[in-house]
C-alpha cells in the first residue's frame, strides 16, 4: 500500500502509475483536484503544508487501505529568482512547500506505517541539496534541508526499532512543468531564442545526451520501495546522467 503525494501529474504521476503495475495499492494525493487515480487505488486531495490535512489523508488510509508501506513525499515547488529580488514571503513559501510537507508526512505517517513490521519513506530531493543551483538559492536550500531531514530522521526511526527505512532520490532536471520552469531565466536574459533551443542546450550538458525522464526518476523510486533495498536506509541516490560529476 503506497502514497505519494504532488501525484496530479510530472514525476509524482509516473510514480504512482509504476507503483501499481509493480502491484501496489496507490492512494495518490495532491493539491491539485484534476489527478487521475491510478489502476490500483485512488485519487485524495490533499495540500502537503498542512498538518490537518495529513493527518485526514492517513486517518483516510488506515480506514480504507487498513496499513501503509510506502510514502512518496514528491509534492514540491520551484522558484527560479535570483537571491536579491526573493522577498522572505516567497522564501519561506519554498521551505513550507518543500520542507515542511516532508517533515509533516514522515511524522504523521510513521505510527501507521511502523505497523507494517517493514516499510519505506522516499524523499524527492534534487541534485541541488547537493550542488548549488544559482538562481535558485531558495529551491537549493530546501532540497538541502530534505536531504539531511531525510538522514536524521533514517538514523532515529532505525534505533527505535520501526522497520521504516527512509531515503532520498536527487534527479537532475526533470523534463517536467518544474523542471522546464528552470529554463525561463535563460530566455527571459536572451540568451536563448526559445524554449526548444534551451532545452537542447541543457540536454547538452548530459554526459548521457539527454533530459532525465520521469520513468528513470520514477524507477530508482520503486527500488527505494521495493525489498531489493532493505539494507539501505538514509541513503542519497543522483539520478542524472552523470549531470552533476562534471
Ligand atoms: N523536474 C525536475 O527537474 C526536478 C528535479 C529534481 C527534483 N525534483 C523534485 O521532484 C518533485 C516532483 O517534481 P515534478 O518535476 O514532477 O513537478 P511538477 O510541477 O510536474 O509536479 C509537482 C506536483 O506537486 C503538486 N504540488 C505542489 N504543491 C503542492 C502542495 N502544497 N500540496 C500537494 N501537492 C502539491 C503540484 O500540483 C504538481 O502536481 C518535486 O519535489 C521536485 O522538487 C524535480
Amino acid at each position: 500500500m503506497a502514497l505519494v503525494t504532488g501525484a496530479a501529474k510530472g514525476i509524482g504521476a509516473h510514480t504512482a502509475r509504476l507503483l501499481a503495475e509493480a502491484g501496489a495499492t496507490v492512494v495518490a494525493s495532491d493539491i491539485d483536484h484534476g489527478g487521475a487515480a491510478p489502476d490500483r487505488g485512488r485519487f485524495i486531495a490533499h495540500d502537503v503544508t498542512d498538518g490537518e490535512q495529513w493527518k485526514a489523508v492517513i486517518a483516510s488510509v488506515e480506514a480504507t487501505e487498513g496499513r501503509l508501506d510506502i510514502l512518496v513525499n514528491n509534492a514540491g515547488m520551484i522558484l527560479n529568482k535570483p537571491v536579491l529580488s526573493t522577498t522572505l514571503e516567497e522564501f519561506r513559501r519554498v521551505q513550507t512547500v518543500n520542507v515542511e510537507s516532508v517533515w509533516l508526512g514522515m511524522q504523521t505517517a510513521a505510527a501507521l506505517m511502523a505497523r507494517s513490521g517493514e516499510s519505506s519513506i522516499i524523499n524527492l530531493s534534487s541534485i541541488y541539496g547537493q550542488i548549488a543551483g544559482p538562481m535558485q538559492a531558495a529551491y537549493s536550500a530546501s532540497k538541502g534541508a530534505v536531504r539531511m531531514l531525510t538522514k536524521a530522521v533514517a538514523v532515529e526511526f532505525a534505533r527505535a526499532g520501526y522497520g521504516i527505512r527512509v531515503n532520498s532520490v536527487h534527479p537532475g532536471p526533470v523534463d517536467t512543468d518544474l523542471g522546464r520552469s528552470g529554463l525561463a531565466p535563460g530566455i527571459a536574459a536572451g540568451r536563448f531564442a526559445s524554449e526548444a533551443e534551451a532545452k537542447a542546450f541543457v540536454a547538452a550538458q548530459f554526459p548521457m545526451g539527454r533530459w532525465v525522464e520521469t520513468a528513470d526518476v520514477a524507477g530508482v523510486i520503486l527500488f527505494l520501495a521495493s525489498d531489493a533495498s532493505r539494507f539501505m536506509t538514509g541513503t542519497e541516490l543522483t539520478v542524472d546522467g552523470a549531470y552533476s560529476i562534471l
